[in-house]
């Protein structure tokens, strides 16, 4: 609606910043700069802090842009809950697989996670000290660069 009316070329609004818009300021080139150079380093980490709004999200799919393609993502959630004990981790993607004495849930959750996570192409595991924190990691492959077109931007929505 919103196209037709203002005779605009794609949709105004997405969910997630284009990169293909961005404005590359000499902050936004020296943030950029700096996360290639630690991926490309292979050492240690690289924080991207910024104010709200101020364009990090646009950076970080710049930067997924510049990388090879079959590079993968890695993510990690840290949790400071109690810990799943060691002799449960190599069960707890199992479906149906509970804790003993955990009366919450199904035991599905994580299973189905390992599902969507591997239809994907990527992994899935979880370290955990026990009494302390748990954290889950995952890898995704980078989406492969297409010719942007109209199922792009429908897909972006989604
Ligand atoms: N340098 C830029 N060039 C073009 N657009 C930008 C730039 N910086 C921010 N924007 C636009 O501003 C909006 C917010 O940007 P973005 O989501 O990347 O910011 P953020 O720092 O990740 O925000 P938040 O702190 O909420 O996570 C987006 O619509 C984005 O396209
Ligand atoms: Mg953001």
């Amino acid at each position: 609606m919103y196209k037709e009316y203002f005779g605009l070329k794609e949709p105004p609004f997405s969910i997630a910043p284009d990169p293909h818009y961005l404005y590359m300021s000499d902050n936004h080139r020296e943030a950029l700069a700096h996360l290639l150079y630690g991926i490309n380093s292979d050492n240690g980490f690289v924080l991207l802090t910024g104010d709200v709004g101020t364009g990090k999200t646009t950076v970080c799919r710049c930067l997924l842009q510049q990388l090879p393609a079959n590079s993968k993502v890695l993510v990690e959630v840290k949790d400071s809950g109690i810990g799943i004990p060691a002799v449960h981790i190599p069960h707890i993607f199992d479906a149906f697989y509970r804790v003993p004495g955990d009366l919450h849930g199904s035991g599905l959750g994580l299973s189905i996670v390992r599902t969507i996570i591997e239809a994907h192409g990527g992994e899935i595991w979880a370290e955990s000290l026990s009494g302390k924190e748990t954290t889950f990691s995952f890898t995704l492959p980078k989406r492969q660069n297409r010719i942007r077109n109209k199922s792009d931007s429908a897909a972006e929505q989604a």
